[in-house]
C-alpha cells in the first residue's frame, strides 16, 4: 500500500501576504499616441487607462516576480525556507526552459520549494490560487507562493491600435498558507475553446525559426469579441463563485476583477448589482492590463491605499486568451 498525503484534520487555504512590482518606466497615453492613430481622450474613455508601466530589458519576469514575491513573503511574516511550492502564472515568457518559477524561487531563497509555471493567460492568477488552495487542503504543501509576472510589451505590436494602449508589464504575488477557517472559496473555472481565435499569436516561434525573413510573432486580439464574451459570460461565473463560497454580494467588501478594461469592470459590477459599499478595483487607470499580474497588483493597491482592509471578503475573477476564466471569493490578508 502506498502512503498518500491525506490530512486527518480538515484545513483550508488563506492568502496571508501580497506584494507587487511595477516597472520603473511610466508611459502615458500621449506617448502611446505617437505610435498609433488614436487620442489620449479615446484611450481613457474606452479603456479607463491613463498611464501604464513598461519593463526595461533588465526587468525580466524573474526580476519582477522575485521583487513582488519578496514583499509578499515579508508581508506574510515568513522565512523563504517556509515556502513549499512556487507557482508562477505567466503567458508572456519567451524562454521555454528553465521555468520562471525556478528562477524566482532561487532569487528569493525558497530553497525547499517545488517550482513550476502555469499558463492560463489572464486567468492565470486565479487558476494558481485555486491550485495552491487545493495543495494546502490536501497536505501537499503548507505555504505556496503564487506569482503573476508578465511582459506583454514583448508580444505587442506597438502600432496595433487594438492593443498597444491596453497591455503593459508588471508582477504581483501572494503567499497562500494554512488556516482553520476557509479563506479561499471554491474556484469556478473553465476554458471556452469556441473562443480560441479571439486572442491569438500571429505565428508560432517554431514557424518563425524556419522563416526568420518573416515578421516575429505578435499578439492579435478581436477586442469587440472579447468584450462581448466577457460581459455576457463572466457575471454568471462570478455568481457561481459567490454561490459556491456561500456568500452574496452583500457580504463582499471588494470586487477585484482582471484589469482588462474599466468598461468591462463597470458592466460586470452593474450586472452583479454590487451594493454601494463594495469597492471596485480600478488599478487599470495607472497600471494598464498586465494579464495574470493584474489581480494581485490591484489587490496590493487596494490594501496599501486603504480602499480595502485585512479580513475583508473580495470576489476575484480572471479571464483571457483561450478564452480561459476562473473566479473565487477570498478573504484579504
Ligand atoms: C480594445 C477595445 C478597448 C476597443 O474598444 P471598442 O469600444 O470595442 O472599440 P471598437 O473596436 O468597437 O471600435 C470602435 C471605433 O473606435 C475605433 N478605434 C479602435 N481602436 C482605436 C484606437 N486605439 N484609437 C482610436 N479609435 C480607435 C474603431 O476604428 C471604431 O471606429 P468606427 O466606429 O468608426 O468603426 C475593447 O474592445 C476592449 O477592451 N476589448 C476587450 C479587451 C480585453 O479585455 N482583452 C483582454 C485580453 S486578455
Amino acid at each position: 500500500m502506498l502512503r498518500a498525503s491525506c490530512r486527518q484534520e480538515p484545513r483550508f487555504g488563506r492568502i496571508i501576504g501580497v506584494g507587487g512590482y511595477r516597472p520603473q518606466r511610466v508611459v502615458d497615453n500621449g506617448e502611446i499616441c505617437r505610435s498609433i492613430d488614436s487620442s489620449e481622450e479615446w484611450i481613457e474613455t474606452r479603456s479607463g487607462i491613463r498611464r501604464r508601466h513598461f519593463a526595461t530589458r533588465e526587468e525580466t519576469h524573474a526580476v519582477m516576480g522575485a521583487a513582488a514575491a519578496e514583499k509578499a513573503i515579508a508581508a506574510a511574516g515568513l522565512d523563504p525556507l517556509d515556502i513549499g511550492c512556487v507557482i508562477v502564472a505567466t503567458t508572456t515568457n519567451l524562454v521555454s526552459l528553465p521555468s520562471v518559477a525556478v528562477d524566482v524561487a532561487h532569487r528569493v531563497g525558497a530553497r525547499r520549494a517545488g517550482a513550476f509555471d502555469l499558463n492560463a493567460a489572464c486567468a492565470g492568477f486565479c487558476y494558481a490560487v485555486g491550485t495552491a488552495s487545493a495543495m494546502i487542503r490536501a497536505g501537499e504543501a503548507d505555504h505556496v507562493l503564487v506569482v503573476g509576472a508578465e511582459r506583454l510589451t514583448d508580444l505587442v505590436d506597438p502600432t496595433d491600435r487594438q492593443i498597444a494602449f491596453l497591455l503593459a508589464d508588471g508582477a504581483g504575488a501572494a503567499v497562500i498558507g494554512p488556516s482553520e477557517e476557509p479563506g479561499i472559496g471554491p474556484v469556478v473555472w473553465g476554458a471556452d475553446g469556441d473562443q480560441l481565435e479571439a486572442v491569438v499569436m500571429t505565428r508560432s516561434w517554431g514557424d518563425y525559426r524556419h522563416d526568420v525573413a518573416g515578421p516575429p510573432p505578435v499578439m492579435r486580439m478581436d477586442g469587440r469579441r472579447v468584450f462581448r464574451w466577457a460581459v455576457d459570460e463572466m457575471a454568471n461565473t462570478a455568481r457561481e463563485a459567490m454561490s459556491a463560497a456561500g456568500v452574496t454580494a452583500d457580504d463582499l467588501a471588494a470586487f477585484i476583477p482582471h484589469q482588462a478594461n474599466m468598461r468591462i469592470t463597470e458592466v460586470l459590477a452593474k450586472e452583479l448589482a454590487l451594493p454601494a459599499h463594495v469597492v471596485v478595483a480600478d488599478d487599470i487607470v495607472t497600471t494598464g492590463n498586465t494579464s495574470s499580474a493584474s489581480i494581485p497588483l490591484a489587490m496590493e493597491h487596494m490594501l496599501t491605499s486603504g480602499q480595502a482592509a485585512s479580513g475583508d471578503l473580495a470576489l476575484l475573477i480572471g479571464f483571457g486568451a483561450g478564452l480561459t476564466y476562473a473566479a473565487q471569493v477570498v478573504r484579504l490578508p
